[in-house]
């Protein structure tokens, strides 16, 4: 029997969310918390870049990285049962670069010498891999305060969903490079051979670009490699965090063919990294209108005689439009049972690519399910099973 994502929620310390873009990975992290907090776990959502509605129904209509915390009281008001609170925060790059940074620099002075250097804030964000990586620094840090039982991460809508999986080595890999390595180590060689100040190379470079910003660079990088160890071993800590038997992956494809092409190649990606999917979530299910009876020819009759009953205000006070209003209803009914039929075979699709994971349909919510209620509705379809 594959864990359920129950199971998952109950028992895992960690949990990962991923899927293709704007298929509900926010959403469903933050509906995952609320889970868990029915279950009374002590519960942080780690998100990234939620909608306004959401971040404020989570309470974080400041978008910092400060983890705000909904009370049970807050989710009572919304008639909802929870027995732990929920935790959540906002992933902030350049705030966990500078902790990360601090915390691998070898002395205060090659700290300070990176985080006061003018190229640093353009490359704390803007390098490449640097948001996925900081992701996984944060959830490490955060899955080993003790603070929390369970930690939810919402993962960065990367044009490759597996961005984040190799960030670490990406970045390592940078630090690593030649191009990186001739920059850095051989500085005295620099200095005298091609790169000399007034060489030909120098005064060709000159023409893109200063003298005194080409050493300036030269000079941040040599500082950032001090901490080179520091990000190589984080990278492995957090690889190991996420190959253990305490976190989960939770893949999340919406109903249509390439986010389930996506979550099925993610599923495989992760298979050969030896880390462990859970649960496969189909979001965004269309829910069948209602028994298959009602979508026959008997369903325009019934109709049209509930609006009769309903009198003449239910069809803008004329009674001779109920057959044809009766008809259009129909219609409309018989068009969601298609929907429905479309996404119950995306669902059986997902069901026969993943034979030993629990295939969750979530469905498609009647409103964007932004609040905490609207969160709290999810948690059914969640929990179920
Ligand atoms: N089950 C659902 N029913 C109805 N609407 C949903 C459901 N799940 C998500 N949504 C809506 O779909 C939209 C996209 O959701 P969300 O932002 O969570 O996706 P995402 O995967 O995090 O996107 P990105 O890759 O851009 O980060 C939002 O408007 C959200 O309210
Ligand atoms: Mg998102």
């Amino acid at each position: 029997m594959p864990l359920s994502l129950a199971q998952i929620i109950a028992e895992k310390r960690v949990i990962v969310v991923v899927g293709a873009g704007g298929v509900g990975k926010t959403t469903l992290s933050a509906a995952i918390g609320v889970a868990a907090a029915r279950l009374g776990r002590r519960t942080l959502v780690l998100t990234v870049d939620p909608a306004r509605r959401l971040a404020s129904a989570l309470g974080l209509e400041q978008f910092d990285e400060n983890v705000q915390r909904i009370p049970v009281a807050d989710f009572a008001a919304q008639h909802c049962v929870v027995s732990a609170p929920l935790d959540a925060a906002m992933l902030d790059v350049k705030r966990t670069f500078d902790r990360v940074v601090g915390r691998y620099a070898k002395t205060p002075e090659s700290r300070d010498a990176i985080l006061n250097h003018p190229f640093y804030r353009q490359a704390s964000t803007t390098l490449a891999g640097t948001q996925e990586y900081m992701a996984m620094e944060r959830l490490y840090e955060s899955a080993t305060s003790g603070q929390w039982d369970l930690i939810v991460l919402d993962t960065p809508p990367s044009a490759h969903a597996l961005d984040f999986l190799d960030a670490p080595d990406r970045l390592v890999g940078l630090f690593d490079s030649r191009a990186f390595q001739l920059l850095l180590k051989p500085t005295q060689k620099l200095r005298t051979g091609p790169f000399r100040a007034g060489s030909v190379v120098m005064r060709g470079l000159s023409r893109f670009t200063s003298v005194e910003m080409f050493s300036e660079l030269l000079q941040f990088f040599s500082h950032l490699s001090d901490t080179f160890e520091g990000f190589v071993e984080g990278a492995r800590r957090t690889q190991a965090l996420l190959r253990g038997p305490e976190t989960a992956f939770v893949l999340v494809s919406a109903c249509d063919a390439t986010s389930t092409e996506e979550a099925r190649y993610l599923r495989q990606e992760l298979q050969k990294q030896e880390m462990f999917a859970g649960t496969w979530i189909v979001n965004r299910v269309a829910p069948f209108p209602t028994a298959p009876a009602l979508a026959g020819p008997e369903l325009e009759t019934q109709l049209e005689a509930l609006l009769v009953a309903l009198g003449p205000e239910a069809i803008g006070g004329d009674e001779r439009q109920a057959p044809r209003t009766a008809k259009l209803l129909a219609e409309a009914a018989r068009r969601l049972g298609t929907l429905a039929l479309a996404d119950a075979r995306v669902v059986a699709t997902v069901h026969s690519l993943a034979r030993d994971l629990q295939v969750l349909p979530v469905p498609r919510a009647p409103d964007e399910p932004d609040s905490l209620a609207g969160l709290f509705r999810m948690t059914e379809a969640l929990l179920d099973g």
